[in-house]
């Protein structure tokens, strides 16, 4: 009784939920190193992770380590697009056929007048980041995410795209953080589809693999297949459009070496390292042994990974440890830590570890051990 009571419970529990796969294709980092370009790209763009969090502008993810994708369909009949599902901003956005920089050329581009749904918007559409902006129109059109459909999305068609986005295997961003960060005032896919009564519960959350194949993005709830141990729940620290939450402290071996008055860090999916305050970071990378590099990560040996320590977050009373197979990321290049300077953000890194839940409806994050 016991047991088929709880196959019965699983089953209301997974039913309704949406798993919509996520890919992770080359970075930017790999196809600029093996062309050669990464240097200079570097010296022309100075690594700066977190500077979509630190100006007044709308912002948008700028980081060449962004790797994770899914596939969305836009207008009727839906014409497709690889997006990055981004907890750190809120509007979606694809390229458009008006689209004259050349770093659209080896991305889809969405022509409006092919779908039967679309609505022209008002607004211009503007996104700035460190090294330039993306801009273009607004309109309004179904989105198709699995076999959901969002009505009257609206979203930006950009016409200018940055450099960086021709060497990147995304054609355009979702966002996933708070309806106010929209640049155009508008609401997020996620709150239109609960808003038109699509989803079980108010939630969503990541599965982010190691591999390239593997990961999901489940709307409307989450997916016990792909953690252990429950999740461990944690409020957001205060009202704003992130997923921002309390560090209180990182420990390594119990010894205290970073967020020591606690910190406010944002839980980010489209952000591939932890970044923190450079003290912190090299605090942290000290104790690593790893290397500091002008335009890049630290740099640490790829031999006896496994004698370096684990890296213990303490958020809510919940010590979430992070071993060195997750911290260290290999490159051609070699190891290099993914810990670099900025504001405080849990990227990729720490998602990769930790299944993320975001619980819209409660303003709370939950994590769970990885599978
Ligand atoms: C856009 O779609 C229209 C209608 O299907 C078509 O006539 C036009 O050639 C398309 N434009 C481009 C640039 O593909």
């Amino acid at each position: 009784m016991k047991s088929a009571f709880l196959v019965l419970v699983y089953l209301a529990v997974t039913r309704g939920l949406l798993r919509i796969p996520l890919m992770r294709g080359k970075s930017a980092r790999q196809l600029l190193e093996e062309k050669g370009l990464l240097e200079e790209y570097r010296r022309k763009f100075p690594y700066s992770p977190a500077a979509k969090f630190e100006q007044s502008e709308v912002p948008m993810t700028y980081d060449l380590d962004m790797t994770y994708y899914g596939v969305i369909g836009i207008g009727t009949p839906p014409q497709f697009f690889k997006v990055l599902f981004d907890t750190g901003s809120s509007d979606l956005w694809v390229p458009s056929i008006s689209c004259t920089t050349s770093s659209c050329d080896d991305h889809p581009k969405f022509n409006s007048s092919a779908s039967s749904t679309f609505q022209a918007g008002t607004k211009p559409f503007y996104i700035s980041y460190t090294s330039g902006f993306a801009e273009g129109s607004t309109g309004y059109d179904t989105v198709k995410i699995g076999d959901l459909c969002v009505e009257h999305q609206l979203f930006g068609l950009t016409e200018t795209e940055a450099v960086f986005m021709g060497s990147v295997p995304w054609d355009g961003i979702l966002g996933m953080a708070f309806p106010g960060m929209t640049s155009d005032g508008g609401t997020t896919v996620f709150v239109n589809l609960w808003n038109q009564g699509k989803l079980p519960q108010n939630v969503f959350s990541m599965y982010l693999s190691s591999s390239v194949e593997g990961s999901v993005l489940v709307l409307g709830g989450t997916d016990p297949s792909y953690y252990t141990g429950g999740l461990k729940w944690i409020p957001l620290h205060q009202a704003s459009n992130f997923w921002n939450i309390l560090i209180q402290s990182i420990t390594i071996n119990g010894n205290t070496v970073a967020c020591s008055a606690s910190c406010e860090a944002i839980v980010d999916s489209g952000t591939a390292a932890i970044i923190g305050s450079s003290k912190d970071i090299n605090n942290i990378n000290g104790w690593l042994g790893a290397m500091s590099e002008q335009y890049d990560y630290a740099s640490v040996s790829c031999s006896n990974i496994d004698l370096l320590p684990d890296i213990v977050f303490n958020i809510n009373g919940h010590s979430f440890a992070l071993p060195p197979s997750a911290y260290v990321m290999k490159f051609g290049s070699g190891c290099r830590t993914g810990f670099a300077p900025g504001s405080w953000i849990l990227g990729e890194v720490f998602m990769r570890q930790f299944y993320t839940a975001f619980d819209v409806g409660n303003n709370m994050v939950g994590f769970a051990q990885a599978v």
